[in-house]
């Protein structure tokens, strides 16, 4: 039997919307900022916690964008911010530090959020507004847990608690007003690491370059203890690296499609928890630890210092889809030797890098105007400065050391 009972009046139609307004901007600044400060996280946990709430929160932005077409008000950009809200995403944005930045979203957006949605809910008509309950019962549940993962706020004072908003939801919205446009942070130098991880500019000489070609003659796959070790240490730093990039493409180009920005926000998350899984193997199955070994920001500049296009040509559609080969090749020779736990890991880590192959072709194509040839051609003119490990080649020759048996970059 359906149940019974008066409907509760709730919102109309437009004050629904302007509620979904407001929280959709919280959340398009959440994550742009959060995705332009991941990089200078040091701690390996606070990195990984951002990686996993930005992608959360770029795909909660992907439903509030379609009930927002569903409420009959424009989607892509569904008014702009009135003063209260525009303050909140000022004080957002001027943070000067990763910390201060963390206090803003953890302390301040994010609760002001979930207590908006806590009197949405109360007060919508369960039944005529359905999606919108289903919507924010599933948003509200991740908010509280980021705000647990990544406690900040504790230390906020009581006077800025004090010009806390009320009801988010309840602030005006412009709905013809320009938009608003989002601070951009200025370039990365390098990336941050946990402060006992040392970065040196060789990094770790143990890393030889048979390790990361793809020639089946003189590939190598690390089968001997010590050299899993030094691997496995490797390859959590490549995934800390390639999260970091693509991040980075997320926050410093806003004036992409949405969709690039949840492709982006997709692969910092599975960039993170590739890290993650490399972090909890060494202990348990490897005998080693995150920060045992040297690493190096030398990729990370080289694919850094390129425009959108010139890192989508080299990192997605060289580097990751080059490293799909060495990875079944890995997963096989690992297998075979009866280290199964090692070997699966491979498995997943092959699967992931399909979709982020894909990400260079179709948003490099779109750069392009969408030409799937010229993107191409993009890649192929881009892979000739490369040594057959993917390296620049150019870092050879001005960084002398790096020839034979010393591998100086992050790779995988
Ligand atoms: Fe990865
Ligand atoms: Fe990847």
């Amino acid at each position: 039997m359906l149940e019974g009972g008066p409907l509760r009046r709730g919102y109309d139609v437009d004050e629904n919307a302007i509620r979904f307004s407001n929280y959709f901007h919280v959340l398009r600044e959440l994550v742009h900022m959060s995705c332009g400060w991941l990089p200078l996280a040091a701690e390996f946990e606070t990195k990984y916690r951002l990686g996993d709430h930005v992608h959360d929160d770029a795909r909660a932005i992907s439903k509030l964008r379609r009930r927002l077409y569903e409420l009959r008000h424009p989607s892509d950009y569904p008014g702009s911010p009135g003063d209260e809200l525009a303050g909140l995403l000022d004080r957002l944005e001027a943070a000067a530090s990763t910390g201060e930045y963390l206090e803003t979203a953890y302390g301040e957006a994010k609760p002001v959020l979930v207590a908006a949605i806590r009197v949405h809910l109360d007060n919508l008509d369960p039944v005529s507004d359905e999606p919108s309950l289903r919507l924010l019962t599933k948003l509200a549940a991740n908010q509280e847990r980021h705000m647990k993962e990544l406690a900040a706020g504790s230390r906020q004072s009581a006077e800025q608690r004090s010009e806390r908003i009320e009801d988010l939801g309840a602030l005006p919205i412009a709905l013809k007003g320009e938009p608003r446009p989002l601070r951009i942070l200025p370039p990365l130098t390098d990336p941050a690491r946990d402060e006992f991880v040392e970065v040196t500019d060789e990094g770790d000489p143990f890393l030889r370059q048979e390790l990361y070609v793809n020639d089946p003659e003189l590939n190598h796959v690390p089968i001997e203890a010590e050299e899993q070790r030094h691997f496995f240490h490797g390859l959590m730093d490549a995934e800390l690296t390639a999260a970091e990039l693509m991040a980075r493409n997320s926050h410093e180009h806003p004036e992409m499609p949405w969709d690039f920005h949840v492709d982006m926000a997709r692969q910092t998350w599975d960039e993170v928890r590739h890290a993650k899984v490399h972090y909890m193997l060494m202990p348990t199955e490897l005998g080693c630890r995150w920060g045992d070994y040297p690493v190096t920001f030398s990729y990370f500049r080289s694919i850094y210092a390129h425009d959108l296009l010139g890192r989508l040509a080299l990192f997605n559609s060289t580097s990751e889809q080059r490293a799909m080969w060495r990875h079944s090749r890995r997963r096989e020779a690992l297998m075979q030797r009866g280290q199964e736990k090692v070997a699966m890991v491979f498995d997943y880590l092959l699967a992931d890098e399909v979709p982020h192959v894909h990400n260079g072709v179709r948003w490099g194509a779109h750069l392009l105007g969408g030409d799937d040839s010229a993107y191409r051609a993009k890649v192929s003119e881009l892979r000739e400065s490369l040594d057959e490990t993917g390296a620049p080649q150019s870092q050879t020759v001005e960084e002398p050391g790096l020839g034979v048996g010393g591998s100086t970059t992050s790779r995988r």
